[in-house]
């Protein structure tokens, strides 16, 4: 029987896979990743992809709002990853973002660690989680990307830094279209990954990060960091060197690109 406390989808569609074989949709959810982690064993388990038309309670890194109007994309990925590959796998997931990015003509980069950015103005984001359910880890990846929302729904501080892909191409994409460019590339990311032919994604990833070789500053739970983005490790914690050139690695932190 249907488990009322359960956010419900308006649709179940299967998929051609491999990996992701099942997408929910939903027409408002709080965030697809919390209906992700309320509905593991109950309908999105592994290979399942959850998205949503808005969300009333979206949510960004470090206990941020994500404001999620409708024309945006707000979806989640649900995947049961090797313990070890758990950091990298967040950090590689701006790959696909930013590739789809590029398929739309928009040449945005990844503010480490993985902002989506396009001269300087975020334009995606992604959060992931990790949650057991009987034992086993879960992987909940979600993504948020500007398409087509009305900037002017932001509030003012985050409209200054935000973008959206319309603005930047002067067309509406259409979001399963980009949904569907983008899952190609995830699909190729975690099949890479699971048998083990994932070497060159890190060189990929740093060729999109726009961190790497900036001044930055980077605010830690530990303080405020100064000095050159200088390299992400296999971990995906970034390196930055100060002026004496010490080199320091950054697991958990929010950048700022000098001007
Ligand atoms: C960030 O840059 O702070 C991460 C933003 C992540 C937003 C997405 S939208 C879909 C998924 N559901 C959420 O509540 N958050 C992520």
């Amino acid at each position: 029987m249907e488990d009322a406390s359960l956010p419900q989808p308006q649709s179940v569609e299967e998929r051609p896979g491999p990996i992701f074989r099942r997408l929910l949709r939903f027409d408002v959810v709080d965030s697809t990743n919390e209906a992700a982690k309320l509905l593991l064993g109950h309908g999105a388990d592994e290979g399942t992809i959850l998205v949503a038309k808005r969300q009333s309670a979206g949510k960004g890194r470090h206990g941020r709002a994500w404001i999620s109007p409708p024309g945006g994309l707000y979806m989640s990925l649900v995947l049961r990853p090797e313990p070890s590959q758990v950091p990298v796998l967040g950090l590689l997931a701006g790959i696909p973002v930013v590739r789809a990015l590029h398929h739309h003509g928009v040449l945005a980069g990844l503010k480490w660690p993985n902002d989506v950015v396009f001269m300087e103005r975020k334009i995606g984001g992604i959060l992931s989680e990790g949650v057991y359910r009987e034992d086993r880890f879960h992987a909940v990846i979600g993504i948020g990307v500007n398409t087509g929302i009305d900037l002017e729904r932001l509030p003012e501080d985050v409209r200054e830094r935000a973008t959206n892909l319309r603005r930047e191409i002067g067309e509406t994409v259409d979001n399963d279209d980009f949904l569907e460019y983008m899952m190609g590339h995830f699909e190729d990311l975690v099949s890479r990954l699971r048998t083990g032919t994932g070497d060159g994604l890190l060189n990929d990833y740093r060729g999109l990060c726009t961190t790497i070789g900036r001044e930055v500053v980077v605010a830690t739970p530990q303080g405020k960091l100064a000095g050159r983005g200088y390299d992400v490790t296999p971990l995906g914690a970034l390196i930055v060197m100060d002026k004496a050139g010490r080199k320091t690695e950054i697991v958990d932190g929010t950048v700022e690109h000098a001007k």
